[in-house]
């Protein structure tokens, strides 16, 4: 599961960790074992969620549906007596009332996995297994989540400042915009520090789901060995990062530092206040990443769009840049060259990345 927009940058990325998806709108699908499905949980910054589709069926009636969901294999997924969530998403279907589903599903689901085994001790684990039943022209798919909280939810990002990116919303944005991590970034209106943390943590190969607990490890099925294996798989090369990420915003250096501290990589970027409209270069050449302040939830959007667009033309012209905005702001406006490297949804509004080469130069 991905935002919609970021399908493409989404498969690139699980087909570099061994995967070999297929696009589908807000996602991928892709066929895994056990070990891949581990590794994208390790490894992947730009999905939001991954779910295993347990199985697929032809139901017009309650009846027919529930008795279909019975028959999955549920104890590979659900402890007896542990609670189920099921949500419902139906289109063009007989099946439409989504809560009666849902009911029926629950019960045939905790009905299924009702027998104890003998390697169940103790209580029943209390978190709800997820599980989503998507209808569409009577066809019912069943698929189970693995991954518990959303994956851009890394840890490290316990205080923020202004309106923070997503985590894997952000590692998104420097894939699009082909950031390699012997690139010196710059983000100059860093806020709690996202960008450059995210950057951070991929100089530094540390895997976004190292130290995490996800919902699979709780499955009946988790296999440890398996787990321990992907864990040992020898990391991508360290490599020494330069990254800057400034504000004008003292608090927000503040938490910026916190966040890096907590993800272990607060030497890894160099932080400092400062305003756009004294902006400078830290290095001759680079990347210029940002999502400078727009409309609605923080004052002021045009003044740091403007002062960005003028440090782009002036002390960082040597500098490539790429710029998250709103659909309605348009760089061009503000005197850049530019073309929109991708479009997608960032909480309810409509952004696009724009992408420019040194001194406003339309990028090759
Ligand atoms: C949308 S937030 C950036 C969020 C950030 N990407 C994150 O994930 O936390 C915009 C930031 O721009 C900063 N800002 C606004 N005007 C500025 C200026 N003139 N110079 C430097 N920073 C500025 C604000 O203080 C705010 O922290």
């Amino acid at each position: 599961m991905v935002a919609p927009g970021l399908e493409t940058a989404l498969t690139d990325e699980l087909s570099a960790l061994g995967a070999r998806p297929r696009a589908q709108t807000g996602g991928a699908v892709f066929e895994a074992d056990t070990d891949l499905l581990y590794r994208i949980h390790l490894h992947s910054r730009i999905a939001a969620r991954v779910r295993v589709r347990v199985g697929e069926f032809a139901a017009t009636t309650l009846e027919a549906l529930g008795a279909a969901v019975r028959r999955l294999p549920w104890d590979r997924f659900v402890h007896p007596r542990q609670p189920v969530k099921v949500e419902v998403a139906s289109h063009r279907s007989r099946l439409r009332h989504r809560e009666a589903v849902a009911r029926k599903a629950e019960h045939a689901i905790r009905d299924a996995a009702r027998v104890p085994r003998r390697t169940d001790a103790g209580r029943p684990p209390t978190d709800a297994v997820g599980v989503l039943i998507r209808i569409e022209d009577d066809r019912a798919e069943v698929s189970v989540d693995a991954s518990g909280d959303l994956l851009h939810r890394r840890g490290w990002r316990r205080e923020h400042v202004g309106a923070p990116l997503r985590e894997n919303l952000a590692a998104a944005c420097l894939w699009l915009a082909e950031w390699s991590p012997g690139e010196a970034l710059l983000d100059p209106v860093c806020g709690s520090g996202t960008f450059a943390i995210e950057a951070a943590t991929i100089a530094l190969a540390r895997p976004p789901g190292a130290g995490r607990t996800f919902a699979f490890h709780g499955w009946p099925s988790f296999d440890a060995d398996a787990w321990t294996r992907v864990l040992a798989e020898p990391p991508e090369e360290a490599v020494t990062p330069r990254l800057f990420a400034s504000d004008r915003d003292p608090k927000a250096i503040t938490v910026a530092r916190a966040n890096a501290r907590r993800a272990g990589v607060e030497q890894a970027v160099r932080f400092e206040v400062r305003d756009l409209a004294a902006a400078v270069a830290p290095a001759p050449t680079g990347l210029v990443i940002a999502n400078p302040p727009w409309g609605g939830r923080i004052k002021g959007e045009l003044e740091a769009m403007e002062l960005l667009s003028r440090a782009l033309r002036g002390p960082l012209a040597g500098w490539r840049w790429a710029l998250l905005a709103p659909r309605h702001i348009v760089p061009h406006r503000l005197g850049l060259t530019c073309e929109p490297i991708a479009r997608f949804n960032d909480g309810g509004v409509d952004v696009v990345l724009h992408g420019g080469g040194p001194s406003g130069a339309t990028p090759p």
